[in-house]
């Protein structure tokens, strides 16, 4: 079984994507980790982001190994890494060189341990769009912008970081606009996408509306 999940940054996308891993024992792959590790990858090496062939030829060299890597860089889910990442995530040729990792994924469904899985759960922008158009069930995960940035402007918060709630909204309204305005594979719902705003949910609530469609879903395939 593959599930894909899109939607915009904080619309609780990662969390019902981690429950929906556990439920259904599939192997997660966070696809904007890809972008985060090309972004920051040029950060570190003084490139300019902007530079789409310098961020093709970076993006050419990502492996999993090496993304697993910049991970545990503290700048990979900083402000400068979204940024970075939103960036590079614009260029084509990023994309372009980024798709087959992402879809080899879909084959060959794995845990972070190395065992195989049955199927895959994917979060991002374009999954259920262009990554795996053939998924058995897709979601849009959206939210209003303000109640996105206050959740975000929170995780900060947590994590003993300096910013200001401003700051944030800013950030993820420049975000929003870059990913959904994007020539290539802008943020948008699959036609066949159930569309959920969770504004006014609870990351329970979410996660109840989605396994009620999941359910039905295999219901109706099964009849
Ligand atoms: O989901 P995230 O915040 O980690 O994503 C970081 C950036 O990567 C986001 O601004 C847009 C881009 N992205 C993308 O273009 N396509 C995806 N499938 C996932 C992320």
């Amino acid at each position: 079984m593959i599930i894909t999940i899109d939607g915009p940054a904080a619309a609780g996308k990662g969390t019902l994507a981690a429950f929906l891993a556990e439920k259904y024992r599939l192997a997660y792959f966070d696809t904007g980790m890809v972008y985060r590790a090309v972004g920051l990858m040029m950060v570190l090496a003084g490139l300019d982001i902007n530079d789409e062939e310098q961020a093709a030829a970076t993006a050419g060299q990502l492996t999993f190994v090496k993304m697993m890597e910049l991970s545990k860089h503290p700048d990979f889910r900083s402000p400068i890494g979204s940024q970075a990442a939103s960036v590079v995530s614009a260029h084509p040729k990023v994309r372009q060189a980024l798709l087959r990792m992402q879809q080899d994924f879909a084959r060959h469904p794995t845990f972070a341990d190395g065992q195989p899985a049955s199927g895959a759960i994917y979060d991002g922008r374009d999954t259920g769009t262009v990554v795996c158009p053939d998924a058995d069930f897709k979601f849009f995960i959206t939210a209003a912008p303000e109640v996105r940035a206050r959740r975000r402007y929170e995780e900060y918060l947590q994590k003993g970081k300096e910013v200001s709630f401003e700051e944030v909204f800013a950030d993820m309204q420049a975000r929003d606009k870059r990913d959904a305005e994007r020539a290539t594979a802008p943020m948008k719902p699959a036609a066949d996408a159930v569309i959920v705003d969770t504004s006014s949910m609870s990351a329970a609530e979410v996660a109840a509306a989605v396994c009620r469609q999941i359910e039905q879903g295999k219901q109706n395939k099964s009849e």
